[in-house]
C-alpha cells in the first residue's frame, strides 16, 4: 500500500470510528421518537389514549422514513414533572432522540421546556393545554389545544342564551386559571355577571364543598373546567347533590364531557352544552375512518381529544422527519411549522409564529345518538372557524 493510500484509509477509518458509520454511507441508524406519558396515576387515561393513537398512526403509516427505521421509546412519568424532566434528559443524552412528545399535564411540559431549548430538541405537546406552554421554549410545538381557545366559545354561547349570572369552577393550576380568566372576560364583555370563582385541587379533588357553595349561590349556570379523567367523578357528585334537578345549568369545556368517560356518565350528562375542538361524533369522513380504526385496534375504546392530539402529533413529526430525512434540531422544528392538514377534528394549522395549533372550535350538546349505538356523544351544533389561541401575550 502506498503511503498516500494508507493515509487515506486511516483517515476514513478515523471518520468512521468517530461517527459510528462509514462517512460515505447513508445514515441507516434508527430515528428515535421519545414519548413521555402518564401511563399510571390520576392521568393514566390520557397516556392510554395517546399511546393507542401513536400505535394506530404507526400501524397505518409504517415505521420507515428516508430508509431508516422509526422507533418510539415510550416512558411513563406518572404525570410527575421531576420524572418527566429526568426521562427527557436520558432520552436526549443516551438515546439521542430526534424529538420528544407526549406531556399529559401542563407542569410536565413546563418542567421539560428548558431542556428542549438547551439541547435544541423539538418538543411536541400532544395533551397539555395551558396557553403559555409554547412560550416556555422556542422548540415547543403543540398539537392539542389551549384553554383560552376553547373557553371563549362557551362563555359567548352562555351569555347569548339567557344565562346572566354564572359561577366558575376550575382545577387549581395553569389550564384552570386560563379557563377561569377567559370565561370571566368574555362572559362579562357580553353583559354577564360572575357570582363566584371556585377552584379544586389538581390531585384528589373533593367536589362536595364547592358544589354546596354553588347550591347556596344559585347562579343561572355553573361553568366547569376539569382536566381529562375527572369528569365522571364530578358528574356523579353533581347528580348526588341534586344539582342536575336544581335549575342550575351545567356548562363546561369538553374536557368534562370527555369521550373517554362520557359513555359511562349516564343521564346526568344529557343536555350539557360545552365547547371543544374534538368530538368522536364529528361528522367527517376522516373522523369516521379514525374512530373505526381506533376502536377496532383497541377493543372498542372510544378515542377522545387526547388521542387526536397524539395522532396529529405523529402526523406533524412524520411529515417533518420526511422533510429532514430524519435529522432533528432546528431543521426538524422548522419543518413542523406551517403544516396544514385535515385532522379527525377538522382542518388544522401549526402556526409558524406561535408554534401553536389553529383549529375550529365547536359548540356541542351531550345527546343520545341512536345511529351510534344509542351512546352519549358530544353532538356539534355550531362552529367557530380557525380559532387561534387568544391567550398569547405576544
Ligand atoms: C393540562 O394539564 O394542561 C391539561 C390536562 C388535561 C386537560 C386539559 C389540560 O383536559
Amino acid at each position: 500500500m502506498t503511503t498516500k493510500r494508507l493515509f487515506l484509509k486511516t483517515a476514513l477509518s478515523l471518520i468512521a470510528a468517530a461517527s459510528g458509520a462509514p462517512a460515505w454511507a447513508a445514515d441507516t441508524s434508527p430515528i428515535k421518537i421519545g414519548l413521555i406519558l402518564p401511563m399510571t396515576g390520576q392521568s393514566a387515561s390520557t397516556g392510554r389514549q395517546i399511546d393507542a393513537a401513536v400505535k394506530l398512526w404507526m400501524a397505518q403509516n409504517g415505521n420507515k422514513i428516508a430508509g431508516r427505521t422509526v422507533e418510539v421509546i415510550l416512558k411513563d412519568d406518572g404525570a410527575v414533572p421531576d420524572a418527566t424532566k429526568r426521562i427527557a434528559q436520558e432520552m436526549i443524552v443516551n438515546d439521542k432522540v430526534a424529538v420528544i412528545a407526549g406531556f399529559g399535564i401542563t407542569p410536565t411540559a413546563l418542567a421539560t421546556a428548558p431542556l428542549a431549548t438547551q439541547s435544541k430538541t423539538p418538543l411536541v405537546v400532544m395533551a397539555a393545554a395551558t396557553s403559555s406552554i409554547t412560550e416556555a421554549s422556542p422548540y415547543i410545538v403543540r398539537t392539542s389545544f389551549t384553554l383560552p381557545q376553547v373557553t371563549i366559545a362557551i362563555a359567548d354561547w352562555a351569555a347569548k342564551n339567557k344565562i346572566r349570572r354564572a359561577v366558575t369552577l376550575v382545577a387549581d393550576y395553569g389550564p384552570g386559571f386560563d379557563a377561569e380568566k377567559f370565561f370571566d372576560s368574555q362572559f362579562r364583555l357580553d353583559g354577564g355577571q360572575i357570582l363566584d370563582k371556585l377552584r379544586t385541587p389538581l390531585r384528589a379533588p373533593d367536589f362536595a364543598p364547592v358544589l354546596q357553595k354553588v347550591i347556596d349561590t344559585k347562579p343561572d349556570a355553573l361553568f366547569v373546567f376539569l382536566p381529562s379523567g375527572q369528569g365522571a367523578a364530578f358528574m356523579k357528585q353533581f347528580a348526588e347533590r341534586g344539582l342536575d334537578k336544581s335549575g342550575i345549568r351545567l356548562i363546561a369545556t369538553g374536557d368534562v364531557t370527555d369521550d373517554d368517560q362520557l359513555a359511562d356518565m349516564g343521564d346526568v350528562a344529557l343536555g350539557v352544552v360545552n365547547s371543544h375542538h374534538y368530538s368522536a361524533a364529528h361528522p367527517s369522513a376522516t373522523n369516521k375512518k379514525f374512530v373505526e380504526a381506533f376502536q377496532a385496534a383497541n377493543k372498542g375504546m372510544r378515542p377522545n381529544f387526547m388521542a387526536v392530539g397524539g395522532f396529529d402529533g405523529m402526523r406533524v413529526i412524520y411529515k417533518a422527519l420526511e422533510t429532514t430525512k430524519g435529522a432533528g434540531g432546528e431543521a426538524l422544528l422548522n419543518a413542523m411549522k406551517g403544516q396544514i392538514f385535515e385532522s379527525p377534528r377538522g382542518p388544522v394549522l401549526i402556526d409558524g409564529q406561535t408554534r401553536d395549533i389553529v383549529q375550529d372550535v365547536y359548540i356541542r350538546k351531550v345527546e343520545r345518538v341512536p345511529s351510534m349505538g344509542n351512546g352519549l356523544y358530544n353532538v356539534e351544533f355550531d362552529v367557530i372557524k380557525a380559532v387561534k389561541d387568544p391567550g398569547k401575550t405576544k
